[in-house]
């Protein structure tokens, strides 16, 4: 099985960025974990970064065909972007959401998802374990 792990906006600053919420980690160290971690459950795993909203539909959309599941932390896209909800819709396969922070104790606005409805599960709050989390329960819907 392959999945599609895509990072939304500022995520590529990890480490640097709002360190106080994101940690200290940086963006590759990050990813080098994921990359281990999706290997160390037999599945092949591409990630993939952008900020811009437009490069992320692209993405799902052309590798459609390739993935069995998506697993997405959209940064801020996640509270506004119905483009990107509509993306996730239209493929068909399980996206996970993933946000490092607890999203629901922060602001108000972030506690608002719009990408949620079409998602499989929300995972939040356990810093860069919210991705390895939501790659071992997408492995266990694919
Ligand atoms: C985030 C939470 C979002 O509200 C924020 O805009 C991000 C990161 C997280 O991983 O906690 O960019 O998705």
């Amino acid at each position: 099985k392959h999945i599609l792990v895509i990072h939304g906006p500022n995520l590529n600053l990890l480490g640097e960025r709002e360190v106080g919420v994101y940690g200290s980690e940086s963006f590759d160290s990050i990813n080098r974990e994921i990359q281990a971690f999706a290997e160390s459950l037999g599945l092949s795993c591409e990630i993939y970064q952008s900020n811009i909203e437009g490069e992320i539909i692209d993405k799902i959309q052309k590798e459609r065909q390739h993935y069995d599941g998506i697993v997405a932390n959209m940064g801020a896209y996640t509270h506004y972007s119905y483009a990107i909800r509509d993306a996730i819709a239209s493929v068909k396969k399980p996206c996970i959401e993933v946000h490092m922070s607890n999203v629901h104790n922060r602001e108000e606005f972030r506690k608002i998802s719009v990408i949620a409805p079409v998602c499989a599960a929300q995972i939040s709050g356990f810093g860069k374990y919210s991705y390895l989390l939501a790659i071992e329960g997408l492995n266990k819907l694919i």
